[in-house]
């Protein structure tokens, strides 16, 4: 009997807070004024390096039962650290952080693990620099970096080309603190977890969509915010692992609850109906600001399809398991204009391809593109997988493991803890023998 037979998802779930979501609810709860509860916080590494460095700048932070509760210090109250101040992994922490700290007079150092030294930092800071905060990068670009923070920041008009949310977020939470007009221009619209916690906290600013498509945020501060509780919705990017898995494994039938389903996160879900994915998305409400529903998905059959470049802002954490249900798709899926993956907390486009490759799937690289030619032959699986301690690589060839006739050998499956932790009890808890 073949794994394929052998198991199937089935069963509803609740999976973990969202990341990006938790990140800022610690930050602006940092910043304001009072104790912000925090609920459904996300217990994964990458928070707690956020939790470790808003420590380290003063801010009393403790659980109580399930609920996190943060010590607001206002937008000008971080105090000089004794310590560098560690993001570990996570390229959210040490980018919004920056942007956080720069408009109080504090010298602050920032380092992190060998992926993140690596991760290039001047598209962030460049900003900072344009508005008087002193920065010395390592070799122009990377950790660690200091910054000796300043409140004479400059009100300026930001134009930013690279699509991320990262960027936009971090002069937004300098912007607070700024006399005078801030305007950040993107290009493209980015993920806007940042503009919808603002609004929640009734910090106000305007953003409008310009002609050329462009959008502009006017922040005209300073601001102060006042605590307010935050429940923070569960993570669409971990859905996706489970989605994918019941739409690649015969016999599945699961439900998702209360996820997060803002618009610029569920990219996925259009893709993967648009392959043929039997999704059903219901819409219950809001949380904190933000829209959440619950995702229904059966097995399916599922037809390649080609992926637009301008996509990729609202599909960047979800390229590594749409690979997934690529390749066990009909026809030839193009993902196009993929650049930014290289630089996530693994080269994605590289460790997707080479270990799809390993998998026996046929993928190619052409440019920035991601070639895969699907089948739903019966894999072998028993090759290595390296991760290059990427936790969305390991969870999506952990998912690909699921109709592998022998175990995939994926080299780090302790990298999950970075944004997951609960990943395989959440796994094992819808794993079911065919
Ligand atoms: C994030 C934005 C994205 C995403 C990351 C989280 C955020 O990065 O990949 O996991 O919380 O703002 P970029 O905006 O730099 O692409």
């Amino acid at each position: 009997m073949s794994i394929q037979e052998k198991y199937k998802l089935k069963g509803c779930l609740n999976i973990s807070g969202d990341k990006s979501i938790s990140h800022r609810s610690l930050i602006l709860g940092a910043m304001s004024i009072g104790q912000t509860e925090i609920h459904n916080l996300l217990e994964s590494k990458d928070i707690m390096s956020t939790v470790n460095i808003l420590r380290k700048l003063g801010v009393k932070i403790k659980k109580d039962n399930e609920v996190w509760i943060v010590n607001g210090v206002g937008t000008c109250g971080f105090k000089q650290p004794k310590q560098n101040l560690d993001s570990g992994n996570s390229g959210t922490t040490s980018r919004l952080m920056f942007g956080a700290v720069a408009t109080n007079p504090i010298n602050a150092t920032f380092t992190g693990d060998k992926s993140l030294s690596s991760r290039p930092m001047s598209r962030v800071t460049n900003f900072l620099e344009d508005i008087g905060v002193k920065i010395n990068l390592t070799k122009n670009n990377y950790l660690p970096v200091s910054i000796q923070g300043t409140q004479d920041c400059l009100p300026l008009k930001h134009i930013i080309t690279k699509p991320s949310a990262q960027i936009k977020s971090s002069i937004m939470l300098a912007a607070i603190n700024i006399s005078g007009k801030t305007s950040i221009i993107e290009k493209q619209a980015t993920r806007d977890h940042t503009e919808i916690m603002f609004k929640y906290l009734g910090i106000r600013f305007e953003k409008k969509i310009k002609k050329n498509g462009q959008t502009q945020i006017i922040i005209n501060g300073p601001k102060e915010i006042l605590a307010k509780k935050i429940h923070v919705a569960s993570d669409p990017s971990s859905a996706a692992f489970f989605t994918v898995g019941a739409l690649i494994t015969p016999g599945s039938n699961i439900e998702i609850k209360n996820v997060c389903l803002n618009k610029t996160r569920i990219a996925y879900i259009k893709i993967l109906k648009q392959m043929g994915g039997n999704i059903l998305v219901k819409k219950v409400g809001k949380l904190s600001g933000e829209s959440i529903g619950n995702i229904k998905v059966k097995y399916s059959h599922l037809k390649s399809v080609v992926i637009n470049k301008k996509l990729a802002p609202y599909l960047i954490d979800e390229y590594p398991i749409l690979a997934i249900a690529a390749s066990r798709a009909k026809g030839v899926t193009k993902m196009q204009g993929l650049s930014e993956l290289r630089y996530k907390e693994s080269d994605r486009l590289k460790s997707i391809h080479e270990n799809l490759i390993a998998s026996k799937i046929d993928c190619s690289i052409r440019n920035d593109d991601l070639i895969i030619k699907g089948s739903n032959e019966q894999l072998i699986g028993n090759n290595k997988i390296t991760t290059y301690h990427d936790h969305r690589i390991a969870m999506s060839f952990s998912i690909l493991n699921l109709i592998c006739k022998k175990s995939l050998k994926i080299d780090n499956l302790k990298c999950i803890e970075i944004s997951y932790p609960k990943f395989k009890q959440d796994l094992k808890s819808i794993l079911k023998n065919g």
